[in-house]
């Protein structure tokens, strides 16, 4: 399946400095090398659609609208790589319910209407969060409304979308330990405002609005073996289990895995985690994977290894678990990513980078699907997906 590069003249130096890079970064003789770690340039017939349909799982990435509107090749690689999307910004409430009495569908339409077109499946984010609230909301908000509020907006929302969605994450980040609260919940306006069981009642709201999606609980920084994210893994097992007993309808824990590549170890905590959440019943996805480089030098060579370490070593363990059906990125490129600032302007933490070009990360993804272990899994209906031809461009509607 991996398709190699005949005219790459520069493979056996890469190989080679790939190894010895490796080698400089963990103290210890690298594996073989592979071949897979020089970049390639895929097309739909080496894409990560395919390579995760393979092994029963989707991939796909978070779009932001005005490139998918405009810009050509962004929405190309997008029909190229892609079997499922989520929209990074235009589902949130800020920009979907910009005033009490309006709903601003434009965007997720656009979107929807796009992926259905082209055979992708969508998740819709977010529609609990204490992010991205607009100002009428906050200022206006009190502890009699708070409910219909909130009840009303993902009726709406996850209405107007009813049986077209692959999931929702109902809530986005509920558990903030920091806020010194025993049960580890966010302080959040939500909370403030209704109190803890505002996550049970958006998610019977939500089942009730969209039977047919899968409802997902959303969280980062659960991902490294440090104390702080084990709290926060433990903290979210809790509430999980909290939601389970109860029987609130919850189908799946979304990981935003928003790794970075000085934090990178990944081990037998999040492992003993994912099987808890899997023994809860719950499917897993991986929502919003990217790696922050930004304290590296900026050498694009030294970046690219450490991240494709990072997304090795996390996916090694991650996707180890059955129950992981779907990796998200965080953007396709990191030419609209929100880790690409003023101050570090080529950051090499997605697939591609800002000249389109693959990245080592392209090449880590690829073949940490393609190392999963599939045994006794049956095919994943995305494996049924029509092959996407590359650029059949329609003059005006939805691409
Ligand atoms: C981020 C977007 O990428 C930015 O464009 C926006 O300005 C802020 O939100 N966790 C989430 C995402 O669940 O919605 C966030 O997206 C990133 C962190």
């Amino acid at each position: 399946m991996p398709v190699q590069d005949p005219n790459d003249s520069r493979r056996s130096f890469l190989v080679g400095a790939t190894a010895l890079v490796m080698q400089a970064m963990t103290g210890c003789k690298a594996s073989a090398p592979r071949h897979s770690m020089v970049p390639v340039h895929p097309s739909a017939d080496s894409s990560l659609r395919l390579h995760a349909a393979e092994h029963r799982l989707l991939y796909g990435t978070a779009v932001a609208m005005h490139p998918l509107r405009t810009d050509a090749e962004y929405t190309r690689l997008i029909k190229e790589q892609c079997s499922i999307l989520v929209p990074e910004n235009c589902m949130k409430w800020a920009e979907i319910h910009p005033k009490p009495e309006q709903y601003n569908f434009e965007e997720a339409d656009y979107l929807v209407a796009f992926a259905e077109k082209n055979h992708i499946k969508v998740r819709g984010h977010n529609l609990v969060w204490h992010k991205s609230l607009p100002v009428w909301l906050t200022s206006s908000i009190s502890p009699e409304m708070a409910r219909t509020m909130m009840t009303e907006h993902i009726q709406e929302v996850a209405g107007r979308y009813s049986n077209r969605m692959h999931s929702w994450d109902v809530v986005n980040e509920a558990i903030h330990l920091e806020d010194g609260r025993a049960d580890g919940y966010r302080d959040s306006l939500w909370l403030k405002n209704i109190g803890p069981d505002y996550i049970e009642i958006a998610f019977q709201v939500a089942r009730d609005a969209d039977p047919a999606a899968l409802l997902t609980y959303n969280e980062y920084g659960l991902d490294n073996e440090s104390n702080e994210h084990e709290a926060k893994r433990q903290a979210v097992l809790q509430m999980l289990r909290r939601l389970k007993t109860r029987n609130i309808p919850i189908d799946a824990l979304g990981l935003q895995a928003h790794l970075s590549t000085t934090h990178a170890t990944y081990g037998e905590g999040l492992r003993r985690f994912l099987t808890s959440v899997r023994e809860l019943g719950l499917q897993i996805f991986v929502t919003e994977l990217d790696v922050n480089d930004e304290k590296m030098p900026a050498d694009p060579g030294q970046r690219d290894l450490a991240v494709a370490k990072a997304v090795t070593d996390y996916l090694k363990v991650v996707l180890s678990e059955r129950d992981v059906r779907a990796v998200l990125t965080w953007g396709i490129s990191t030419r609209y990513s929100w880790l690409r600032t003023p101050q570090d302007p080529n950051p090499r933490g997605l697939p591609f980078d800002t000249q389109y070009q693959p990245t080592l990360f392209f090449n880590a993804l690829r073949d940490s699907f393609d190392d999963r272990a599939t045994q006794g899994l049956e095919p994943h209906s995305a494996r049924t997906f029509v092959p996407l031809l590359p650029s059949t461009r329609e003059k005006g509607g939805v691409e």
